[in-house]
């Protein structure tokens, strides 16, 4: 079965190679009905693929990963979103006992204290919800962009991740800021006001914070930490 799965990258890619993003996602929504779903952290790039399903009516499942730890401004962009879309993105939580054994254990900002603990906190509240929210299906479309970081540059825009045994699509990996800002504009589509705050990459409000001119797009994520360590786990290569 996952080898057929994998095998099927060869027939896909020439198929969306030259559409555009939303044409191809309704292609492959068609295609994995059922068994194709779109995690969203609320970024400005998932509000641009958020748009293009629930604009679209795709068959697509729509879910984020709720850490407990995300900035209030974040759960207001995911509010207004199920408000103009008139949708119910689905929230999957970290596992009530590992969460509580690990807070309890080691205290509520641990992540600070070790490149262990930091691991541990997104492997509970990030990666494990993550595993639960893919199990079963077959395509993963991300909001993975080149400009992020140099390990996305070279990403194929559909692979085959053998982590979670699944297709992965990443559908505005080539856009540049400003074609994901044009985009939000004239589409009118709610996004994360961080952004206009020097915001570039959100995650965990504790985790996260602005970068200053000059400095890479992942600057603000885990800023205490060697550039080498930067990673939650959600993403194998990046
Ligand atoms: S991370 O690996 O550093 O956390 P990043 O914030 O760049 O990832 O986001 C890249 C993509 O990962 C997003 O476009 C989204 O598809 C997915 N993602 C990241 N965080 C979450 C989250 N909390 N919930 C759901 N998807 C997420
Ligand atoms: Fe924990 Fe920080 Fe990772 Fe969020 S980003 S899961 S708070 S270590």
């Amino acid at each position: 079965m996952i080898e057929t799965l994998n095998s099927r990258l060869g027939e896909l890619l020439p198929r969306i190679e030259g559409l555009l993003p939303q044409d191809a996602l309704s292609l492959l929504s068609k295609e994995f009905e059922g068994k194709i779903v779109f995690s969203t952290s609320f970024s400005w790039e998932d509000q641009v693929i958020a748009h293009m399903i629930l604009s679209q009516a795709l068959p697509v499942r729509i879910f984020t990963l709720d850490t407990g730890r995300l900035f209030g401004e974040t759960y207001y962009v995911w509010s207004r979103t199920n408000e103009q879309y008139n949708t119910h993105v689905e929230a999957y939580y970290p596992n009530q006992e590992q969460i509580e054994r690990f807070v309890t254990g080691k205290g509520p900002n641990a992540f600070y204290e070790s490149i262990e603990n930091r691991k541990s906190c997104c492997h509970i509240r990030k990666v494990e919800p993550l595993q639960r929210a893919l199990s079963g299906n077959q395509l993963w479309i991300t909001g993975l962009r080149s400009e992020h970081s140099p390990e996305r540059g070279d990403l194929p825009q559909l692979e085959w991740d053998d982590t979670n045994k699944i297709l992965k699509y990443h559908p505005l990996l080539h856009w540049s800021t400003e074609d994901v800002r044009s985009f939000i504009n004239e589409n009118g589509i709610p996004y994360n006001t961080l952004h206009d705050k020097g915001f570039v990459s959100i995650g965990c409000a504790c985790c996260t914070r602005a970068i200053r001119p000059g400095e890479d797009f992942r600057a603000g994520r885990w800023w205490w930490e060697d550039k080498t360590t930067k990673e939650c786990g959600l993403h194998a290569h990046s």
